[in-house]
């Protein structure tokens, strides 16, 4: 539990105080482990970006930020003046060279050698502005003492990461770079990692011997809202599925880690991406499909299309769907498919991972169809349900030997009765207490974008000229169903979205 950990003094810089991510998530989870009792015994957490706010109007939007957006609102107005008269504002652009002599000349009273901690939540543009000024300072590679988080986007193809990768080792050793992908730190993605390496029971059965095919599925039921400007620079394969998506698929295709050690878990998440099978760059549209949303319905509201939204080009090539299949060239997952997909305006907000295993190899009820036998699905659910499922077939009750499918069903809220923490909470403490292992490492973002390179540039040369190829509110473009059908198998309804328990 939170309450128990202890964290060291430290200083917290968030360049883009101003910003939509400072107030909507970094400083709420700030105030959240301050409520827990999990923030440092001493701390000031500094906010720099241009807008005017003084310390004291810093506070009141920081304070309509949790109001609005933290799980639990002020909650304590005492916790609340407390960690308020910690909060301080510096109004500068970031290539003001005399600003980070003042944040750099910060201390805590009585506290010999704060942690600095340097979280950029800028646009990415600025992330080279703010890593080269902290550069001027010898000190910053003096030890782990000085940290810096870095927000994604890591770079939009593998120069750019590459690049970027190059300029923060410059300033910082590998191990004080704290890159985050949010996802890494949800409870029921951690809990991927529990439920397969804590039970004895999956571990036989985890392989290409018994599982046919994996299914992730990362749908969101809203559009870009204003966010035109960004998505036209990012699409969907950048923005989730080289970040969110393939880090899920790491944790379900790794190999047992020794220990749970961050260099351990992170190597084992690398092997994976290098073992993904190359695809030939001339057979790209045979295992990958790109959607873009035409005019449609989203929660019973008419809805426009991607192209007619705010900020993005009327011709626009840009990718509001994705949809892979990726092999893994290893002893465990030879042969086995893992298809991934992600998309804007789908008909529900959903993130599900589904492990189909292979059919009975011969069963005894000969008199029953063979459309009974279902085979056994394992679905790890991480939004909106938080949970596990696992689908069998037992026999009905009656007369007759008659089966059906019924799920086991294990509900994070059900057992567990305590909300879950937001990932940027988890996150932020592990920054805190210098723990990387929910953090990419330079080479895992490296190889992700080692494995996308060929489909991006094959997009780029190759328009999409059937763009908008799906009304928002459906499973993206029928191109996506084939994808499956021409293996024989079919995109999954998710779990939580199927009409009848079975
Ligand atoms: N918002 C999210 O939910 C979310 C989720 C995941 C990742 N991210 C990432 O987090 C980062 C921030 O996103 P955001 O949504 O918070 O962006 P945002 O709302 O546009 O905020 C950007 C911040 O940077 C500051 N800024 C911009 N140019 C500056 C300059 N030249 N000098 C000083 N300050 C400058 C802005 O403040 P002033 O205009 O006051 O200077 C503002 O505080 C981005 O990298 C984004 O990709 C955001």
């Amino acid at each position: 539990m939170a309450q128990k950990i202890k964290t060291d003094p430290a200083i917290i810089v968030v360049f883009g105080a101003s910003g939509d991510l400072a107030a909507r998530k970094v400083i709420p989870a700030l105030y959240n482990l301050f409520l827990d009792d999990a923030m440092p015994s001493d701390f000031k957490i500094v906010g720099i970006s241009r807008s005017t706010f003084t310390d004291e109007s810093f506070c009141t939007h920081l304070r309509e930020g949790i109001e609005s957006f933290g799980r639990r609102g002020i909650a304590d107005e005492k916790k609340w003046a407390k960690f308020a008269a910690n909060l301080h504002y510096i109004a500068a652009a970031y290539d003001d060279e005399s600003v980070y002599d003042t944040i750099l000349g910060l201390t805590l009273k009585g506290v010999p050698e704060p942690n600095f901690i340097f979280y950029l939540a800028t646009p990415p543009s600025l992330f080279s502005v703010v890593t080269a000024q902290l550069g001027r300072f010898k000190e910053m590679r003096k030890d782990p003492h000085y940290r810096i988080v870095v927000e994604k986007p890591f770079g939009r193809d593998l120069a750019s990461a590459q690049s970027l990768n190059e300029e923060l080792t410059r300033v910082f050793f590998e191990t004080q770079i704290f890159r985050i992908d949010h996802y890494l730190g949800k409870e029921t993605v951690q809990n991927i990692l529990a439920f397969r390496f804590g039970n004895a029971l999956w571990e036989p059965i985890w392989n290409r011997r018994y599982i046919d095919h994996v299914q992730i599925t990362v749908a969101e039921d809203i559009g870009i809202g204003g966010r035109g400007g960004y998505y036209e620079t990012a699409g969907a394969l950048r923005d989730m599925i080289q970040n969110h998506i393939l880090q899920l698929l790491c944790l379900v295709a790794m190999e047992p880690p020794t220990s749970f050690d961050a260099d351990e878990i992170r190597n084992k998440k690398c092997d994976v991406l290098r073992a993904l099978h190359e695809i030939e760059p001339g057979k790209i549209s045979d295992y990958v499909v790109r959607g873009q949303y035409g005019d449609g319905w989203s929660n019973g509201e008419p809805v426009r299309s991607y192209r007619r939204e705010k900020g993005v080009n009327p011709k626009s090539n840009t990718e509001t769907f994705a949809a892979l299949k990726l092999f893994i060239d290893n002893w465990r997952w030879q042969g086995v498919p893992f298809y991934l997909r992600t998309g804007k305006y789908m008909p529900s907000r959903v993130s599900e991972i589904s492990l189909q295993f292979r059919p009975v190899p011969h069963h005894p009820f000969s008199h029953l169809n063979d459309q009974v036998f279902e085979p056994n699905r394992l679905v790890i659910q991480i939004a909106p349900t938080e949970g596990i499922v696992l689908r069998s077939l037992v026999k009905e009750p009656g007369l007759g030997m008659n089966l059906r499918p019924v799920d086991m069903h294990y509900c994070y809220n059900e057992v567990f009765h305590a909300p879950s923490p937001d990932a940027y909470e988890t996150l932020l403490l592990d920054v805190l207490r210098n723990d990387p292992g929910l953090f990419m490492r330079a080479d895992q973002v490296e190889v992700a974008w080692e494995v996308l390179q060929p489909i991006m540039e094959n997009w780029e040369r190759e328009k999409n000229r059937s763009f908008p190829n799906y009304p928002a509110g459906q499973w993206g473009p029928p191109e996506a169903d084939h994808l499956l059908a021409q293996d024989g198998h079919a995109w999954f309804l998710p779990i939580c979205l199927e009409p009848n328990e079975k």
